[in-house]
C-alpha cells in the first residue's frame, strides 16, 4: 500500500478505487468554528494537528478525506452581529473569509470546508430533525432553566458555580430561560452508550478525557434541550419553523452532511470518522450529543474523539478573543513564516497536557530547533559537498560504525514516528526526529570532513560521509513534510529533485540518492531571528474578564509596513457588564516628568501624579511623543492594573493611548480637573 500509494495520483487513485482495488481511507475532521471572531494561533492548533495527520496518512498511500468548517447558527453569533449592526449573514461571511485565509497561509490540505449555513447542511439537519422527532427519540415539552451563551451550553441549577457558567474556562453570566422547546432523550441511551465506550477502549482519548466522560455520564444523563424560540438565525424545525434547532445538535450532523448523508458517495466512502480532533472543552459534546444522535439513527459511531489540550498564555490564560490576549496569525505567520509556526504549535503542546504560547517561545524554537539544529546541518553539509566536491554528490565507499549507527537510528525513529502519530502524538513525533537530527549534527562533528579533506588516503572516508549527509538530508525532508509541508519542495530543489524525492517508505532506506546528482549549498532554510530587529511598542495589559487575572502579551512589531489586511479596526469585544467596567479605576494624573527608556526607541518613562501619590509608569509612546510635550499634561491612567516590570523598570499603571497603524495620540484632559479624578 505505502509505495503505491504514494506515487499515485488522485486521478489514478479514484481509477484504482474504481477498479475494486483497495485503498485503506482514513477520515479525520476537525471541530467546526464559531466566526464570532477572527481566528486565533490558538484555534489554529486543531487544524494544523489534523492536517499533520491527513499529510501523513496520505504519504502512507491512505484514501484521505479532511473536513473543517464554521459553526454559524450560534446565538453568540446573532449578538455579535447586532453589536456591529450587521445581519449575522454579513457579519459571518466576512469572518468565514478570514478563517479561509488563515488555512491558506498555514497550508492546510483539507478537502472541504462546511458553512452550517449552506442548504446541503441545513437540508440533512431538518431530515435527521423530523426522522428523531418521529420515531419519539425528540418530543416537545417546556424547557425551564439557564443557558450561558458564550459556551452555548443549557444548565441546570444546581449546577452553576454561584450562579455562573460551571465551564472551569468560563465563569460568565448565564441567562434564565423559560420557553417551549424540543427535547431529545438522550437518557433513554445512558446504558447503551456507556458499553460502547467500555467495549471501545479508542473510543474517547486520550484515557483521561474517557475517565471524565464516563464520570460524567455515570452521574446520568438528561435529555437535551434541542430547540429555541427566542431568536430566529438557525435552521427552523421543519415541521414547527418557530423553533431553531439547537446549535450543538446542528453543529455536529456536520461530520456527515459535508459527507452527503445519506446517499452520497462520499458519506459511503469515508463514514464512519476515523477520527474527529478537538480541544479537551468539547470532548463532552462529541462523546455524549453526537453519539447518541447516531445510535438513534443507526449509523456507525466515529472511530475516535480525540481531545488535547488548550494553548495557553504565559500566565496560564487560555488564549481567547473574549480574553483580549489574541495576536493577529497571520501577522505572526508573516514574520516567522507558515513551517515556524506549524512547527512550533505542533511541538509545543504536549500530548495530554496544555502549552504555551508567547512570542518569546515561538523565537526561541526557531532559533534553536530550526536555525540551529535543522538549518545549519542543511546548510554545513551542502557547503562541503560543494566545496570538496563541486556540489556533485560523491559514490559512498564502505559503512563504518557511524553510518550503521545512522541508519539503525532512522529505523527506530521512523518507526517511532509512526507510533506517536497513531496516538495523535504530533509533539513526541517531532520530538523522535529530533533525536536523529542531533545524532546527524554529532556526525558532522565525530567524522570532522574538514581533516579528511586534507588527507589524501581520506578521499574514500569523505565520500562516504558527504554521501551520507546529503541522505541525510533527504530522510529529514521525508520525516518533517506531515508537519512543515513547505519544506520538501524547498529541500528537494537543493538536491535537483522534485517533489517524487519524498517517500513514506524510504524515511530509513538509504542509498536512495543517485551518485552525481548536483547540490546547491542554497540559501538558510530558516534564518535566526534576532529579537534585536524587533521593536518593541510595550506590552498590551489586559485584564482577563471571565476570572479576573492579568493577562500580558508582548506584542512586537517588525519595521516593515504591515499590510492593508493588518490595518483593519480591531472587532469590538464582547459585551461586558457595568459590574465589570467599574473593576477598572481609571483617574486623571498629571506628568510630572518623562524621559525615554535606554535602548529602546518606544519606551517612555513617565512619573505621574494621582491622588497625592507619585508613580512611575512605562508606555510605549517615546515615538509619538517628545518628553516636554508630556510634562504638566492631564493624562488618563489605569490605577489598578498590576505592576509589571518592563525594561527593569517596576510600571504602576498603564496611560491610555489610541492608536491606528502608525498613529498614535495619548488621551488628555483638557479642563480644570485635578490629578486623582476618576474617568467613567
Ligand atoms: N463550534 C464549536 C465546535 C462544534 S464542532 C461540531 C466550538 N467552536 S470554537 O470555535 O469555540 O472552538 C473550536 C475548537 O478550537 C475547540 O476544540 C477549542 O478547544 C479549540 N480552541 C479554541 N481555543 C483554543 C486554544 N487556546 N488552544 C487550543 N485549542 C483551542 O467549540
Amino acid at each position: 500500500m505505502g509505495i503505491l500509494g504514494n506515487i499515485i495520483s488522485s486521478t489514478i487513485k479514484s481509477n484504482i478505487i474504481e477498479m475494486g482495488d483497495v485503498l485503506v481511507k482514513y477520515y479525520i475532521t476537525t471541530p467546526i468554528f464559531y466566526p464570532n471572531s477572527s481566528p486565533h494561533i490558538g484555534t489554529a492548533y486543531t487544524t494544523v494537528a489534523a492536517d499533520a495527520l491527513a499529510r501523513y496518512h496520505r504519504l502512507l498511500g491512505d484514501d484521505v478525506y479532511f473536513l473543517t468548517g464554521t459553526d454559524e447558527n450560534a446565538q453568540k453569533i446573532v449578538r455579535t452581529a447586532e453589536a456591529k449592526h450587521v445581519d449575522p449573514k454579513t457579519y459571518v461571511d466576512g469572518v468565514v473569509e478570514r478563517f479561509m485565509e488563515l488555512w491558506k497561509v498555514l497550508d492546510i490540505s483539507n478537502d472541504d470546508f462546511i458553512r452550517t449555513t449552506e442548504p446541503r447542511h441545513q437540508k440533512v439537519v431538518q431530515q435527521i430533525f423530523t426522522k428523531l422527532y418521529e420515531q419519539d427519540d425528540i418530543y416537545k415539552s417546556e424547557y425551564s432553566g439557564w443557558y450561558c451563551t458564550p459556551c452555548e451550553t443549557f444548565w441546570m441549577e444546581n449546577k452553576l458555580i454561584d450562579g455562573k457558567c460551571p465551564n472551569s474556562d468560563c465563569g460568565r453570566d448565564v441567562e434564565l430561560l423559560k420557553e417551549e422547546s424540543y427535547f431529545f432523550r438522550l437518557s433513554k441511551y445512558q446504558d447503551a452508550i456507556l458499553k460502547h465506550i467500555h467495549e471501545h477502549l479508542e473510543f474517547i482519548q486520550p484515557v483521561s478525557r474517557r475517565n471524565e466522560m464516563l464520570r460524567f455520564i455515570e452521574g446520568g444523563l438528561e435529555d437535551l434541550c434541542v430547540s429555541r424560540t427566542t431568536f430566529q438565525w438557525g435552521i427552523k424545525v421543519p415541521f414547527d419553523p418557530k423553533h431553531v434547532v439547537y446549535v450543538w445538535l446542528d453543529a455536529l450532523i456536520n461530520y456527515i452532511s459535508a459527507l452527503g448523508y445519506p446517499d452520497g458517495e462520499n458519506y459511503k466512502r469515508y463514514w464512519p470518522a476515523d477520527v474527529h480532533l478537538m480541544g479537551k472543552d468539547i470532548v463532552r459534546f462529541h462523546s455524549v450529543i453526537w453519539p447518541i444522535i447516531l445510535m438513534a439513527l443507526d449509523i456507525p459511531l466515529p472511530k475516535v474523539i480525540y481531545g488535547h489540550g488548550w494553548y495557553l498564555t504565559k500566565d496560564g490564560g487560555k488564549i481567547s478573543k473574549s480574553r483580549g490576549n489574541v495576536q493577529d496569525s497571520f501577522e505572526l505567520i508573516q514574520r516567522y513564516g507558515s513551517d515556524a509556526i506549524r512547527y512550533f504549535l505542533l511541538r509545543e503542546m504536549q500530548v495530554g497536557t496544555d502549552g504555551t504560547y508567547s512570542e518569546d517561545n515561538v523565537v526561541e524554537r526557531l532559533n534553536s530547533d530550526l536555525a540551529n539544529d535543522f538549518g545549519n546541518f542543511v546548510s554545513r553539509s551542502l557547503a562541503m559537498v560543494v566545496k570538496y566536491r563541486d556540489g556533485i554528490v560523491p559514490s559512498p565507499g564502505h559503512d563504518g560504525s557511524q553510518e550503521r549507527e545512522l541508519k539503525a537510528l532512522s529505523h527506530e525513529v521512523k518507526t517511532a514516528v509512526e507510533k506517536r502519530l497513531d496516538l495523535y502524538d504530533p509533539a513526541g513525533a517531532l520530538e523522535e526526529i529530533w533525536r536523529f537530527l542531533a545524532r546527524c549534527n554529532k556526525y558532522v562533528d565525530e567524522t570532522a570532513p574538514w581533516a579528511l579533506a586534507k588527507q589524501e588516503d581520506q578521499r574514500e572516508r569523505l565520500d562516504t560521509v558527504l554521501y551520507t549527509f546529503v541522505e541525510c538530508i533527504r530522510v529529514m525532508a521525508v520525516l518533517t513534510a506531515p508537519f512543515m509541508p513547505g519544506l520538501p519542495p524547498r529541500i528537494c530543489a537543493l538536491l535537483g529533485h522534485d517533489e517524487g524525492l519524498i517517500r513514506w517508505e524510504e524515511g530509513d532506506q538509504w542509498g536512495v540518492l543517485k551518485p552525481g546528482i548536483k547540490v546547491q549549498k542554497g540559501e538558510q532554510l530558516f534564518p535566526r531571528i534576532d529579537i534585536s530587529q524587533f521593536t518593541t511598542v510595550g506590552e498590551i495589559e489586559t485584564v482577563d474578564q471571565a476570572q479576573g487575572q492579568d493577562q500580558t502579551i508582548k506584542q512586537v512589531e517588525k519595521e516593515v509596513v504591515a499590510p492593508a489586511q493588518l490595518l483593519e479596526f480591531e472587532p469590538i469585544k464582547e459585551e461586558i457588564s457595568f459590574d465589570d467596567f467599574s473593576k477598572l479605576d481609571l483617574r486623571v494624573c498629571k506628568v510630572l516628568s518623562a524621559e525615554k527608556v535606554e535602548k529602546t526607541d518606544k519606551l517612555m518613562k513617565l512619573e505621574v501624579e494621582v491622588a497625592g501619590v507619585v508613580r512611575t509608569v512605562v508606555s510605549g509612546i517615546a515615538k509619538h511623543y517628545a518628553p516636554e510635550d508630556l510634562v504638566n499634561k492631564y493624562v488618563v491612567l489605569v490605577a489598578n492594573l498590576k505592576p509589571t516590570k518592563l525594561r527593569g523598570i517596576m510600571s504602576e499603571g498603564m496611560i491610555l493611548a489610541a492608536s491606528q497603524g502608525e498613529v498614535l495620540e495619548v488621551l488628555m484632559v483638557n479642563k480644570n480637573l485635578p490629578g486623582g479624578a476618576r474617568v467613567k
